[in-house]
């Protein structure tokens, strides 16, 4: 039996929802694979904040930075809102992220055949999209220094954020979406704001400049504004993305909603080594929290992730992917994905039923 380290940060909202039922379903795909699981559960954003007053408590750094692989259910909520910047939810993600070096952010949108009429695009457009977005996680405006509100020769006050990118951040990104790219069909779109950013001045030249080294794989540049635009126009021209952070973060919510939801989106966080970061790309929905509302997909296919890029254990990834489409194809649906002659379900039975499916299903091999 293989032992594993878990460390569980559920954080707020709908966080604590959607990381109980995704625990479950790691833990059997896990078993039927001879796979155990250690699960460590920290506080981290608003929870950590209510319990000792800060958004990333060393303990919970300590726990995730010493585990094998970190599932993060969400962060934020209005509560919170009025904090200072440190003091804000939000900080422990970049905290997180910035600490791990966690800087290749994977964000699959692939429009499951069960879903395509969940999709707000026409089903021709929608059907068989599957593209995988590298958003870069740790630098660009996110980070980049000058930052902060400070007091300008005015004495105005001047919000500043900074677009910055060294040369040797684009290039690692730059592998890992070749490198992601050549394991798909072969085609890397890069996102960027050429015409007028200098960051994306460098990060064109770097990009194209790593090509020759992988001649397999066919490369093309758009400017981020049209690319926006062409994700609803025909987001089957995509294979895999790779972008800035900002950009990223946005294309991505973007790319969830052809799949039919922001509740399905998984992501896998990497660093050069030491454990990934597996999240949900939604937030903490504080809207539908303490509902039972929330669909616990998007956490329940990064527990997926979890297993495949940050444990190598494709195997029981696959078991969970093959659960999931077994339940919706089901026709069991939570109300953000729910369509007329489907059975509308919560969370919890959401996740007893992906369960049921991750035991009975036998994967093809
Ligand atoms: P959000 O993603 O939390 O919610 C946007 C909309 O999508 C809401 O209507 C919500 O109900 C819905 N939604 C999101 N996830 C869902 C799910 N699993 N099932 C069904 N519906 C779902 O974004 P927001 O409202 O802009 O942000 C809310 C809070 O979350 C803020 O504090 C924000 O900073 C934070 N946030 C955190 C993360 C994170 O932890 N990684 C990501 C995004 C936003
Ligand atoms: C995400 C979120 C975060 C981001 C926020 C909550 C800081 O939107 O994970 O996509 O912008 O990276
Ligand atoms: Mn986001």
């Amino acid at each position: 039996k293989k032992r594993f380290n878990i460390a569980l940060l559920p954080g707020d909202g709908i966080g604590p929802e959607v990381i109980a039922v995704a625990k479950t379903v790691l833990q059997k795909a896990g078993s039927l694979e001879g796979l155990e699981f250690d699960f460590q559960e920290m506080p981290v954003g608003g929870a950590a904040l209510d319990l000792v007053g800060v958004p990333m408590p060393e303990e919970t750094f300590t726990a995730a930075k010493q585990s094998d692989a970190i599932l993060l259910g969400a962060i934020g909520g209005y509560k919170w809102d009025k904090n200072e910047k440190h003091l804000r939810p939000e900080m422990a993600l970049f905290y997180l992220r910035r600490d791990l070096k966690v800087f290749a952010n994977l964000r699959p949108a692939t429009v499951l055949p069960e879903l395509v009429d969940a999709s707000t695009l026409k089903k021709e457009v929608a059907e068989g999209v599957d593209m995988m977005i590298v958003r870069e996680l740790t630098g660009g405006i996110y980070f980049g220094e000058p930052r902060g509100i400070k007091i300008n020769e005015n004495g105005e006050e001047v919000g500043i954020s900074t677009e910055i990118y060294a040369a040797h951040e684009i290039d690692r990104i730059a592998r890992v979406a070749f490198e992601t790219a050549r394991k798909r069909r072969g085609k890397l779109c890069s996102v960027d704001k050429a015409n007028v950013l200098d960051a994306s001045i460098l990060w064109r030249k770097r990009v194209t400049a790593l090509a020759s080294e992988y001649p397999d794989v066919e490369l093309s540049h758009m400017y981020v504004d049209n690319a926006a635009m062409q994700l609803i126009r025909d987001p089957k021209q995509f294979d895999t993305i790779v972008t800035n952070n900002i950009f990223g973060d946005i294309l991505s919510d973007e790319a969830s909603m052809i799949t039919g939801s922001i509740g399905m989106l998984p992501s896998a966080s990497l660093s050069e080594s030491g454990p990934g970061l597996f999240e949900p790309i939604h937030g903490s929905a504080p809207d539908i929290a303490g509902q039972d509302k929330a669909n616990p997909l998007a956490t329940i296919l990064s527990a997926a992730m979890l297993l495949k890029y940050g444990l190598g254990e494709e195997k029981a990834a696959k078991r969970i992917e093959d659960a999931v489409a077994d339940a919706l194809s089901k026709g069991f649906r939570t109300g953000d994905i729910y369509s007329p002659g489907n059975k509308l379900v919560g969370c919890k039975e959401m996740g007893e039923e992906v369960l049921k499916s991750v035991d009975s299903k036998v994967p093809a091999t």
